[in-house]
């Protein structure tokens, strides 16, 4: 944060997951370690060296103290919103709250916990599904089916997501009602993205035309291109751990394989229109994207 306020004045947006961290199960660990003993026997890793890390942190008292002296105008989550007290917090730094609803029933309940605008997170989004309402993968819709019952279901801005990499893509979005759209994917590329080469590749690549949702990589299901992992073990599996804590086992076969120059078990995040990656500056990109306000 403090080396973002140093390069601006300007207003920006910070962005916390706000799960809640699981306890370690340790028969699950077990059976998932199990179905990638084949992996690691490959690779020469020995599972018990592997801890079981606590992954991704969700939105905490500290973080809010950071919020109160940086205070970002924008402050967006991801899995809900954190605890009453904390979003108090949030509010009382003077920020926009916006979190991402993949169900026009997560929109509703955003609306009445305090969000000030609202992402309509299609299915065709790259990375996390923000669900969480509900872990029925079917009650996903595609951003176009999503977008205009959203909008007409709640009064709060709805922000179009998923899908979306150009120009047209972006005034389709307003069309349909959006207040702004948020792009992911497209951005992946960019020189400034911190994207390993072996994901700018795939994103490259005739390879990124199919992607799934998986939980292999976290535990919650994500977007991104299918390798050989998300092949040979299904993408989705009832054996992973909860979030954040899936991350832990498949970590050292992600760094071996990509030793080796292969993203055979990196979580290659991406959406399902990869048109928009390009290798040019995030500014350039943004005012491409922004030629679709222009009606
Ligand atoms: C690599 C990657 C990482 C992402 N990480 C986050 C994240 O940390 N927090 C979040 O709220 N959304 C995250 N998203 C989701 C985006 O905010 C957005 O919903 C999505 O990218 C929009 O769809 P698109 O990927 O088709 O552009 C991520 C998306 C990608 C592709």
């Amino acid at each position: 944060m403090q080396a973002l306020s140093e390069k601006t004045s300007k207003p920006y947006n910070l962005n916390f997951f706000c799960h809640t961290p699981p306890a370690v199960d340790f028969a699950r660990e077990a059976t998932w370690r199990e179905a990638l003993s084949p992996y690691y026997a490959e690779f020469g890793i020995d599972p018990a060296s592997i801890a079981s890390g606590p992954g991704r942190q969700p939105f905490s008292a500290e973080m809010a103290d950071l919020l109160d002296e940086f205070r970002p105008a924008v402050v967006s989550f991801h899995f809900g919103l954190p605890s009453a007290e904390l979003l108090a917090r949030v509010k009382a730094c003077g920020a926009k709250v916006l979190s991402s609803a993949t169900t026009v029933a997560e929109a509703l309940w955003l609306e009445a916990n305090g969000a000030d605008a609202i992402i309509a997170q299609g299915l065709e989004a790259g990375g996390h599904r923000g669900m969480f309402l509900t872990d029925e993968l079917s009650s996903q819709l595609g951003t176009f089916a999503l977008l205009p019952q959203m909008v007409q279901a709640v009064r709060l801005p709805v922000i179009a997501a998923g899908g979306i990499a150009d120009a047209a893509g972006v005034r389709a979005a307003m069309a349909l009602g959006a207040a702004g759209v948020q792009v992911g994917t497209a951005y992946l590329c960019s020189d400034e993205a911190s994207t390993s080469a072996i994901h700018r590749a795939a994103l490259q690549s005739p390879a990124a035309q199919h992607t799934a949702l998986t939980n292999l990589f976290s535990g919650r299901p994500a977007r991104g291109i299918v390798n050989r992992l998300m092949r040979e073990l299904g993408p989705i599996s009832p054996h992973t751990p909860a979030f954040p804590l899936a991350t832990a086992a498949i970590a050292p076969l992600r760094t071996q394989a990509e030793s080796q120059g292969s993203g055979d078990f990196s979580p290659l995040w991406a959406g399902q229109n990869v048109t928009g990656c390009k290798a040019i500056s995030a500014a350039e990109l943004t005012r491409e994207l922004a030629l679709g306000f222009a009606g």
